[in-house]
């Protein structure tokens, strides 16, 4: 069973659409990209047409990839304090002679969008409501709820370890009564721990690291991995069907992709929404 993650988005896109209209003005975005990565430069473009397309306002900073730390946090400030900005998005990777740590950590918590300040991780840590979750662990979970998987005593095997994916993903689903077991790239045996996994997230980027000699029997694969196959064209995932084992699979595209940019979507009308709420 394919968990259709580009169906789901376009069916919650027309209700989202809907409640932005409702709204007195426009929730608004800004979006800050550093340099010229390849891949954040796409992401970032998909973002903005989503804003288009759905009615929020982006406001795009591209700077340049020498941009200095004290540049790009005295933008982070101007953000931080424009009323007509509801949130602030910050893509990384940063150019390695910026410290990420302390650009994430200027965001004001209220206005992060993507829930990587310490405030936001350390809320789920301690099981709490943050402001806002990040969205490709709020893009799953929405996904795993609509498709009615429960994930209280389960076990999940998560292929990550990063601020963007594993570290908070991991904590809403132990507070949702999962087991979880985090991988990265000094686990010794990484099969010790897929075998095990009723439910498998990979999100590394290395095309085909796992397959069916991999999961467990009616294992679901939540395939977060981008990557492209050796003709260089194709867009693949972290996962290679082997066989018929997996019950339900995200697919690459059109799994987790497009909920992460709902997920950014809902988190930004929302911060409109509690605004005008509390006018
Ligand atoms: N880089 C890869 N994924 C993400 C994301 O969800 N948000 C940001 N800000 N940067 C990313």
């Amino acid at each position: 069973m394919i968990l259709d993650g580009k169906k789901l988005s376009e069916k919650l896109y027309i209700s989202l659409e809907q409640n932005i209209k409702k709204l007195k003005n426009s929730p608004s975005l800004a979006v800050i990209l550093v340099g010229n990565d390849y891949a954040s430069s796409i992401y970032v473009k998909n973002k903005i047409k989503a804003c288009e397309k759905i009615g929020i306002i982006s406001k795009n900073y591209k700077l340049d990839e020498k941009t200095s730390e004290d540049e790009l946090l005295k933008l982070i400030n101007e953000l931080n304090n424009d009323d007509l900005v509801d949130v602030i998005l910050v893509q990384l990777p940063l150019p390695n002679h910026i410290d990420k740590n302390k650009i994430i950590s200027a965001i004001n918590p209220e206005k992060d969008v993507d829930g990587f300040t310490p405030y936001n991780l350390g809320k789920i840590l301690a099981n709490e409501k943050p402001y806002f979750y990040a969205c490709t662990p709020l893009g799953i979970d929405i996904l795993l709820n609509h498709y009615e998987i429960d994930v209280m005593r389960k076990n999940i095997c998560i292929i990550n370890d990063s601020i963007i994916v594993g570290r908070p993903l991991a904590a809403m689903m132990i507070n949702k009564g999962a087991s979880v077991s985090v991988c990265h790239k000094y686990t010794k045996n990484l099969k010790d721990f897929t075998l095990n996994a009723d439910i498998l997230i990979s999100a590394t980027g290395i095309c085909h690291l796992i397959n069916d000699d991999f999961i467990k029997k009616g294992a679901i694969i939540i395939d977060v991995g981008i990557c492209k196959k050796i003709d260089g064209k194709t867009i693949s995932g972290d996962y290679l069907q082997t066989s018929n084992k997996a019950s339900m699979i995200t697919p690459v595209p059109g799994g987790v992709g497009p909920m992460t940019i709902y997920a950014l979507m809902q988190n930004t009308y929302e911060a409109r929404f509690k605004k005008e709420r509390n006018e």
